[in-house]
């Protein structure tokens, strides 16, 4: 059975970023003005000095840090970070700028219950970088991704997308707030179809209201 079918509302979520978390934000800006029904049960960094913690506890949510410098490798510190989600007890696992490799036992660990946001139209740019590589491949056309996470690096099921132009006279600051104010849309709008269970990720692959994904779901920007 499906975690979407089972799941309770409102979704639970433990967040893990490390750095600046505008996406947390942004979720937690859903869930406050009623858009979103979801709780953050934790917010949890590999950074202690990520900003975003502060936005965090600003809000109320409790807060954790798994210093990935005071592990002796992934394996360590990834059962340590499954440790700490797990006390949580959350429905889903949300990635928000989390920017650590995660090992296959961490991944199969939330298998169907894992989520990321990435800056690209995935399959296209995976990686680091996408902002500088779109720019000097002279794309016209650049986006943003949310995704369930598998085993391949930026490689799961795409749920849904948020495409913006690249503009004459781009640099990757401009092109890069333009891609993250889509962002900061696109991802409390993917948790809330999970929340109403418009969502399902199983062994029988990604369903949206019921019926099989078979490209993602995608947004022009708005602001065109
Ligand atoms: C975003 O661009 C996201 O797509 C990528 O990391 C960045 C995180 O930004 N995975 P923030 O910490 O949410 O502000």
């Amino acid at each position: 059975m499906s975690v979407a079918a089972t799941t309770t509302h409102p979704l639970s979520l433990v967040v893990l970023i490390s750095g600046r978390g505008s996406n947390l934000g942004a979720i937690i800006e859903r869930i406050e003005d009623g858009e979103l029904p979801a709780r953050i049960v934790a917010v949890v960094s590999n950074r202690p000095a990520a900003a975003g913690l502060e936005l965090a506890r600003t809000a109320g949510i409790e807060t954790r840090v798994v210093d990935h410098t005071a592990f002796s490798g992934r394996d360590a510190f990834d059962s340590e970070l499954m440790a700490c989600i797990d006390a949580f007890r959350p429905d889903y696992v949300v990635m928000a700028g989390f920017m650590r490799i995660l090992t296959d036992a961490f991944i199969d660990h939330y298998r169907y219950r894992m989520l990321n946001i990435h800056p690209s139209l995935l399959p296209a740019y995976r990686g680091l970088d996408t902002h500088a590589r779109v720019l000097a491949a002279g794309e016209r056309w650049h986006g943003a991704s949310v995704h369930f996470v598998t085993g391949e690096l930026d490689g799961g099921p795409v749920l849904l997308q948020a495409r913006v132009p690249v503009l004459a006279g781009d640099e990757v600051e401009r092109l890069a707030a333009r891609v993250l104010e889509q962002e900061h849309y696109i991802y409390p709008l993917a948790l809330r179809w999970l929340a109403q269970g418009r969502v399902r990720f199983d062994a029988g692959g990604l369903w949206f209201d019921d019926a099989p994904l078979q490209h993602p779901l995608r947004l022009e920007a708005l602001t065109l």
